[in-house]
């Protein structure tokens, strides 16, 4: 007999979203990329519209959503002329700690992604000890048991903070497979990792002609060679990625948006169980690891989030990748209170220039002005589309942010617009006339 998870309202609503799928807006895009979508809204919207054009299509999945912690996620930043009177921005809100709610919550979303992924296509989600054995009989449930592919035990580095009883040092990677067959590059390099000094102490004691040290084997009659510089293979305990804590090797990564994860964790998932050009998605993005990961690993990708300031930190982050296409799409919601913005365009013999000339928002603190302004661009407008053509961001280590653009070649004939965003993400638009 299955096993079967009880949770409140389960038999009470259909697991999946029965109601027509409404269509996003689109509002922005950057080149040419009919797949490289980014979505502002709530996952099980966005997930039941990619039914349409994505069901079983999707190679990986990889989600990371709110762990239940009961936390609420912020972010700290400075204000933008680089005075340190940091404020704090709510990223995201994790205080659904109540586990039948966590899981009524989870469970359609899981049956979502199911439908996404491909015949060969694998799930990976990221959760922790408070709330993995839950999903994982969800998962069960969902996917059925013979598909779960394995646990994944994931060491960010954190060190040991708790004083009551053990520290959770350890976050959890479930993942569970379509069918029975899957992605798996066993060979690729990224599932390598260093050998303990010990062990390369006391057994690699060869050196070949090319200098490189290596251990001989023999097991069983059979002579395997292992090399010191190839590494030995990652099981499921991942302890050489760190996360991004201070003094950690990967802080330079760090947007500041919480619970970021290092691009190595998800560049070691896409390479091993995605292939060039497969399509990735990950519907709770946050600042967008996966999908900077996926962009830079020649792979096609979705990816949706919730929060106004997770969707700009990814686009702030597309936008820095020399070569990354993308369409940013947004259901409509109440109207957040925009930002102004007063921009002017001069045209010269050379091309035309851009100057920011006011901005206001309404901040974490209360009104201001361009101290609040956190990126602009200069784009096209088709229809009501803003088709980028030159931006400009702060970042954790770029505090300055010009407010005129370079002289900037553009085609004649078009309209010309400008787009600026504010420090909670907050976008606002301008037609400029020359
Ligand atoms: C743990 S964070 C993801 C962090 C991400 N992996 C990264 O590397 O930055 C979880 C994200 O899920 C988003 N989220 C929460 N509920 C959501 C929902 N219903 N639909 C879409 N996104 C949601 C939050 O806004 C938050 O950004």
């Amino acid at each position: 007999m299955p096993v079967e998870l009880r949770w409140p309202g389960k038999d009470d609503r259909p697991l999946l979203p029965e109601e027509p799928p409404e269509a996003p807006r689109l509002t922005e895009r950057r080149g040419e990329a009919p797949d490289n979508l980014l979505i502002h809204g709530d996952n099980l919207r966005v997930g039941s519209w990619l039914r349409g054009a994505y069901e079983g299509k999707v190679e990986l999945i990889y989600l990371d959503p709110p762990f239940a912690t009961g936390t609420r996620f912020s972010l700290t930043s400075a204000l933008g002329d680089g005075t340190r009177a940091a404020f704090e921005i709510e990223a995201y809100d994790d205080r659904l700690d109540e586990p039948g709610l966590f899981l009524a919550s989870l469970a359609p979303r899981l049956a979502l992604a199911h439908r996404l992924l491909a015949p060969e296509g694998l799930l990976f989600l990221h959760l922790d000890a408070r709330a993995s054995h839950g999903a994982k009989l969800l998962l069960d449930e969902i996917f059925g048991p013979r598909s779960f592919r394995g646990e994944i035990i994931w060491l960010p580095g954190n060190g040991a903070k708790r004083r009551s009883f053990f520290s959770l040092q350890h976050q959890t990677i479930l993942a569970y497979s379509r069918g029975d067959s899957w992605v798996f590059h066993e060979q690729d390099p990224s599932l390598r990792e260093p050998f303990a000094p010990g062990s390369l102490k006391s057994h690699f004691r060869h050196v070949d002609d090319q200098g490189r040290r290596f251990r001989r084997r023999v097991v069983n009659g059979k002579e395997y060679i292992y090399y010191a510089d190839e590494g030995r293979r990652v099981g499921s305990v991942w302890a050489d990625l760190p996360a991004m804590a201070a003094g950690s090797p990967v802080v330079g990564e760090s947007t500041g948006y919480p619970t970021q994860k290092p691009l190595a964790l998800l560049e070691r998932i896409l390479l091993a169980c995605s292939r060039p050009g497969a399509l990735v998605a990950d519907l709770c993005c946050g600042s967008g690891t996966t999908l900077v990961a996926a962009q830079r690993l020649g792979r096609r990708w979705l990816g949706c989030d919730i929060g106004a300031l997770a969707v700009h930190t990814v686009r702030k982050r597309l936008l820095d990748l020399p070569d990354a296409p993308f369409s940013l799409l947004r259901f409509p919601s109440a109207p957040p209170s925009a930002p102004s913005l007063r921009a002017s365009a001069s045209q010269g013999p050379e091309g035309v220039q851009v100057s920011v000339e006011d901005f206001h928002t309404e901040g974490p603190r209360g009104p201001g002005g361009v101290e609040l302004l956190d990126a602009w661009s200069v784009g096209l407008l088709e229809g009501d589309v803003f088709v980028e053509q030159w931006s400009v961001s702060r970042s954790r280590k770029r505090r300055e942010l010009p407010l005129r653009s370079p002289v900037l070649q553009l085609p004649e004939g078009k309209r010309l617009a400008a787009q600026a965003y504010d420090v909670l993400g907050r976008p606002c638009l301008q037609e400029l006339h020359g």
